[in-house]
């Protein structure tokens, strides 16, 4: 990998922290939507995926951004080993302050060597106290560039969409300050799989971070147990997409079933070696678990 040609490649962004401080507001905001009001019980149920293109030192930018429930996703992604984030924007409602989920947040960040921006949302309500937010994370090490700190706190409100550009140049001046985000777009794509469902029409759809290379339509790939020659791809809003590159999210379609959040994937150019890599991948899971299923009985025998 070492006289690859290496391209910039745009940052790719998870949104944490405490449930409804305001997550997909935010993040509906950044690209002007309304996700959040059309959720059921205003509960994000799956992971989004959407790039933006933002004016950045007068240069356009893109962002990929990645919205979790919760921070149960990214666990799950890290615990298979997915490293998907290069920058967490860490969400607190500058009413509530830090919560329970909040630090886990910040420590699943910290643990994964992720730098964090702090977005202190909510400065609309009559109780913000963006500066009380401040000096909470100071005892948590993520200490204000005005207290003489790294970290990159901007106030946000999410609902008037104030703070927004702001949050952006935040994003991409952590991005620049020590990240080296590039990839080699020109070879077979490898990247993980960030969420997959059953659609009743289309079969298995699953949304897939490309990390390296580029992904074509009619790709042979493998995602965790799934495999399957890529039938057709489309972005965030349903359009089709050819070929997608490093830092895109796209939808695809044509695996044999659904793979898993946290699954990479990668193509292998023949179909058949696809297939015979999934159905090796399934029978090792499937001894695994007859192994652990054996290992408990027989220590049931025994006490
Ligand atoms: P989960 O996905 O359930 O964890 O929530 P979330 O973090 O995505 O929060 P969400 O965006 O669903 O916002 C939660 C509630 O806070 C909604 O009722 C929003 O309208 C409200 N809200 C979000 N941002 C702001 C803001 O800047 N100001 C005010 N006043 N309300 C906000
Ligand atoms: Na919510
Ligand atoms: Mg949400």
């Amino acid at each position: 990998e070492t006289d690859e040609e290496l391209v910039a490649r745009p940052p790719v962004v998870t949104v944490m922290g405490h449930v409804d401080h305001g997550k997909t507001a935010l993040l509906d905001a950044i690209r002007n939507a309304k996700v959040a009001a059309g959720e059921a019980g205003g509960i994000t149920q799956h992971i989004g995926a959407y790039q933006v293109i933002t004016e950045h030192e007068g240069i356009e930018r893109a962002i990929t951004f990645i919205d979790t429930p919760g921070h149960e996703a990214f666990t799950a992604m890290r615990a298979r080993g997915a490293q998907v984030t290069d920058i967490a924007i860490l969400v607190v409602a500058a009413d509530d302050g830090i919560m329970p989920q909040t630090i886990e947040a910040l420590n699943h960040a910290q643990a994964a060597n992720v730098p964090i921006v702090v977005a202190v949302n909510k400065i609309d309500k009559p109780g913000a106290n963006p500066q009380k937010v401040r000096q909470q994370l100071t005892e948590f090490g993520l200490v204000a560039e005005e207290y003489g700190g790294d970290v990159m706190f901007v106030d946000v409100s999410a609902k008037q969409g104030t703070g927004i550009q702001e949050i952006l140049n935040a994003v991409l001046l952590t991005a620049d300050a020590g990240l080296d985000m590039r990839a080699n777009p020109d070879k077979d794509a490898r990247g993980v799989a960030i969420e997959a469902r059953l659609d009743k029409g289309r079969g298995a759809v699953a949304t897939v971070l490309i990390q390296s290379g580029t992904l074509h339509v009619g790709d042979s790939i493998v995602a965790g147990t799934a495999y399957g020659r890529v039938r057709a791809m489309a972005d965030e809003n349903g359009v089709p997409v050819l070929a997608a590159t490093p830092s895109r999210a796209v939808q695809v379609q044509g695996l044999s079933s659904v793979p898993r959040a946290g699954d990479t994937f990668l193509v292998i150019q023949e179909d058949r070696t696809a297939r015979q890599i999934a159905e090796k991948r399934e029978a090792a899971e499937r001894n695994a678990l007859l192994a652990k299923a054996r290992k408990r009985i027989s220590l049931e025998d025994f006490t």
